[in-house]
């Protein structure tokens, strides 16, 4: 693997005009599935692509206990469409106040494959995140010891601080410390927007890693004033200058097992991003895999997005490999504008698009 078809159009650049595509059966190691009605009508769109997700815990109430994180997973189940296969992985939302031996018991048991750090006020649903991390030494002391993964959103929340220095800030003011102090952690820096975050993963050990999402690696800061203001391209981080994009696209592709598949898919309802406060998030869950293969394919790279996709992930979390395979097809496919179920609608990244890959169901 990956196995591709032979050549079917004329464009012989290296891994161009490939017709089908054949990976590994991929996961996404970061998502939001929301909950209720919203997740009844998103989860399937992962469910589709992906064997397992890392699934956020940034609901209202957070999940922060063993007996939440099965209820949710056991609502996660209940609302796939019968016969879909998906394992959603549960995390635990960290707060100052958050109890390490539920923490721990909860990953040995098998209940949390890892754990979220929110710094308070950073973004959706984080108000109850942490105010400063030297508030949970004892959780950190212990996730160390047992190899239970931290998965950062790393950005500062001071309001001093301009929003696109944020993430670089975060590195050099919490993330370094942080490494210093606990040197064994096993740390995920999530959904990373920027050059300084791929050279801080490149220098730090075996221990650190990084996500990217499909929607970095294609928008940067433009996206978001292009002829009016995109509510639909503003999620956090906040896409940054094209370089930092430029930065993101090596990494990906470079083959480097410390960068990975993770989609930070993100619905909000379409009446919610488009107000005049609008939510921060993108909904690429829709055409995720196809979105990172337009990427790899311009880049001349689509024999490094099964690494990428299928076997850094759960290496870096210790978990086994799918067994499946997942194809993508070089076949135009339109994303629908919006994807509706009673008054439930929500915009896609790529709405309206028309993109070169499909991938069939798993
Ligand atoms: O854009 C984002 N949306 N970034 C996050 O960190 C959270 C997410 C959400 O939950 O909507
Ligand atoms: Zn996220």
């Amino acid at each position: 693997m990956p196995t591709a078809e032979p050549n079917t159009t004329a464009d012989n650049a290296p891994n161009r005009g490939a017709g089908n595509l054949t990976i590994r059966e991929p996961d996404d190691w970061h998502l939001h599935l929301r909950d209720d009605a919203m997740l009844a009508h998103i989860v399937d769109f992962t469910a589709r692509q992906f064997a397992r997700a890392i699934v956020m815990p940034n609901l209202v109430p957070p999940v922060t206990t063993i007996a939440a994180a099965e209820a949710y997973r056991d609502r996660i189940l209940g609302a796939l469409s019968p016969g879909r296969r998906f394992t959603p992985l549960m995390t635990a939302y960290l707060t100052d106040e958050i109890d390490a031996g539920e923490i721990g018991s909860g990953y040995e048991r098998g209940v949390f494959t890892a754990c979220k750090l929110y710094p308070a006020g950073a973004t959706t649903n984080s108000a109850a995140g942490v105010t400063d991390v030297a508030k949970i030494g004892s959780v950190l002391e212990r996730i160390q010891k047992i190899g239970m993964p931290l998965l950062v959103h790393g950005e500062v929340v001071s309001p001093d601080i301009d929003i696109f220095d944020r993430e670089a800030r975060f590195l050099e003011t919490v993330l370094a410390p942080l490494l210093r102090d606990f040197p064994a952690l096993k740390v995920v820096l999530e959904h990373i927007t920027t050059a300084e975050s791929v050279d801080f993963v490149q220098a730090a050990g075996p221990t650190v890693a990084a996500t990217i999402t499909p929607h970095h690696l294609r928008i940067d800061r433009n996206a978001l004033f292009e002829g009016g203001m995109r509510p639909h391209a503003y999620c956090l981080p906040v896409a940054k200058r094209r370089h930092h994009r430029t930065a993101l696209r090596q990494a990906a592709i470079s083959g480097n097992p410390k960068f990975f598949l993770g989609t930070d898919s993100a619905p909000h309802l379409k009446q919610d991003k488009e107000s005049a406060c609008s939510c921060a998030g993108i909904f690429c869950a829709p055409a995720a895999l196809e979105s990172y293969a337009l990427t790899f394919d311009e880049e001349g790279a689509l024999d490094r997005l099964e690494g990428f996709a299928s076997e850094f992930g759960p290496r870096f979390y210790g978990l086994p490999l799918n067994e499946g395979t997942v194809t993508l097809r070089r076949e135009a496919f339109t994303v629908p504008e919006t994807f509706t179920r009673d008054d439930i609608s929500v915009v896609p990244f790529h709405a309206g698009e028309t993109l070169a890959w499909r991938c069939a169901d798993r």
